[in-house]
Formats: structure tokens, C-alpha cells, sequence
């Protein structure tokens, strides 16, 4: 087993979904009204699930009666799980698996509609994955991708990554200096086989209660650096932590609500891509 710091937080797709409050779903809500709505025996892929923010999000808005099924699928064994265990609470007709979006295995023009939901800009070789959304769609079938284009926390993570690991080192992988844009979305995509690709830009609002718990939660899933945890990590754990919350009571996109919650503005950029 490779090092983790002691304070780490085990991941499981509570932990993601307690990360995100409802940003994804206000962004998935958003791209839904994009596209037509669904039809009896619509089958849709929900590639890179997470906590299953789009299957969850799609048969709560689904019309009375529309029969769909959805394959949610994600690379973290401990997400599938949390995704399928909603899904069977709520007794939606969705199959799980464990599956990279590099090696998807669903046959060819099986899908009427992909969904990619945050998840290109940090899933690694995002050409293969966007190969592997054309190849599974059916001629004229629509896939939805989506990225967060301002992120105001990742200038704060940075941070305290320099801080408690100096400035020469590599960045983490989920906290590239470099971020993911929309013409970065829109190349992946073109490199998949997608001609036909319109780009939307939407604003929310990411609510956090407790800040230090989010600089938790944030910091053990964003933090790991490409060769993986140390000790530093684990000494320098909660200078990160507070350094991160500083980071986080004021700046651009950042405010507080009437509640004294920490608003963060995030934006998405979702590309509608046919097939
Ligand atoms: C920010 S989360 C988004 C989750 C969800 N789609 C949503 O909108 O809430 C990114 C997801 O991509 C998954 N992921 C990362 N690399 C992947 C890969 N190569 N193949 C499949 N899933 C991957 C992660 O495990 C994580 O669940």
C-alpha cells in the first residue's frame, strides 16, 4: 500500500458528493434543458459517474412513465458502489461498473446520449476517452461534456501546495497550472470524431457551511501529488488545511451568504456534441 497521511480521508462517493454540494447538479440541470428531452428506450451512458450526479439528476427530472436505463460507470471501485447503492434505493434501471473511459466496453452505436459530467479535464488521455464516447454513441446520438472553466479553490489548494511543499517540485495532477478550457474540450472532442460541437457557459454556486471541513475533504482528494503522498504531507497536513481556509474567506468569486456560508462562483462550460 503506498503512504497516505494519517489525517487523509479515506474517499468514498459520500465524501465526492459532500465536495460538490450541488454545483453538478445545477449544471447538469442546465445541459439537460440543452437537449430534447428523453424518449422511451433512450439508453445513456454516464461515463467517469462519481456519486452519479447525472444519473441521479436525470431520474429526478425524468417525465412520469419515460422508460430509460442508464450504464453509470467510473474508474474508483469506491464510487461505482456509492452510485450503485443510490441507484438500487431508489430502484432506477441503471447497470454499474468499474470502467476507464479510455477502455470503455460497450459495443459500437449502442448509446443515444453520453454523458461526461466534469470529468474531462482530469480523467488523463482525454482523446482516447472522447474516441471512446463517438465509438459507443448511435449515429445521432448526443453526447454532453462538461468542465469547470473558473474554479476559485484551486488558486487556494495551489497555495498551500506550494507552501508546505515549495515552489520547485510537481504540481498535483488534479491541480494543474495549466487549466482545462474550452478549447481544450473542443480538441478532445474534434479528436474523438465530433464535427458537430456547440459550447455553453454557466455560472453556480458552490455553498460551504464549514470551511475547514470542505479544506479537508478538498485537500485529500485534490492534493496527491503524481508520485503520491509523503511524510512531509502528513507533517505538514494541517498547515495545508489552515492555509487553504485563509486562502478561502476572501477573493475573486468568493463570498459569504446570509447564513455565513462561503459561496464559491464556479463556471461550466458543457459542449453539446452530435454524432
Ligand atoms: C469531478 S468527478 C465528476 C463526477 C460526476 N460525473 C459529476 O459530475 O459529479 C470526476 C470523476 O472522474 C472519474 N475518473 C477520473 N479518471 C477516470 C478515467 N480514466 N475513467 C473513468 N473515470 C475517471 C473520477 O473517479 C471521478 O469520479
Amino acid at each position: 500500500m503506498t503512504f497516505q497521511p494519517k489525517q487523509i480521508t479515506q474517499y468514498e462517493a459520500a465524501h465526492l458528493a459532500e465536495l460538490q454540494g450541488d454545483v453538478s447538479e445545477t449544471a447538469i440541470k442546465y445541459s439537460l434543458g440543452l437537449i430534447p428531452s428523453f424518449a422511451d428506450g433512450d439508453a445513456v451512458h454516464d461515463n467517469a459517474a462519481g456519486s452519479g450526479a447525472v444519473t441521479a439528476t436525470i431520474f429526478e427530472r425524468l417525465s412520469p412513465g419515460t422508460a430509460i436505463h442508464i450504464d453509470a460507470t467510473d474508474v474508483n471501485e469506491q464510487f461505482v458502489a456509492g452510485c450503485k447503492a443510490l441507484a438500487e434505493s431508489n430502484k432506477w434501471p441503471v447497470d454499474t461498473a468499474v470502467m476507464s473511459a479510455q477502455e470503455l466496453t460497450f459495443p459500437d452505436n449502442n448509446f443515444t446520449h453520453s454523458f461526461t459530467s466534469f470529468a474531462f479535464h482530469c480523467l488523463g488521455d482525454h482523446d482516447t476517452a472522447a474516441k471512446q464516447v463517438y465509438r459507443t454513441l448511435k449515429p445521432g446520438g448526443t453526447a454532453v461534456a462538461s468542465i469547470w472553466i473558473y474554479m476559485p479553490h484551486v488558486d487556494a489548494l495551489q497555495h498551500a501546495h506550494w507552501r508546505t511543499r515549495g515552489k520547485q517540485g510537481p504540481m498535483p495532477v488534479l491541480l494543474p497550472l495549466e487549466g482545462f478550457q474550452e478549447k481544450d474540450l473542443r480538441k478532445a472532442l474534434q479528436a474523438g470524431g465530433f464535427k458537430d460541437i456547440d459550447c455553453h457557459e454557466k455560472d453556480c454556486f458552490l455553498r460551504i457551511p464549514d470551511l475547514k471541513r470542505w479544506a479537508q475533504l478538498a485537500w485529500s482528494y485534490l492534493g496527491t501529488l503524481p508520485t503520491g503522498w509523503s511524510q512531509n504531507d502528513e507533517d505538514k497536513w494541517d498547515e495545508a488545511i489552515s492555509d487553504i481556509v485563509e486562502q478561502l474567506e476572501s477573493g475573486d468569486g468568493i463570498s459569504k451568504n446570509e447564513k455565513g456560508d462561503t459561496v464559491l462562483r464556479m463556471v461550466a462550460c458543457i459542449a453539446i456534441a452530435k454524432k
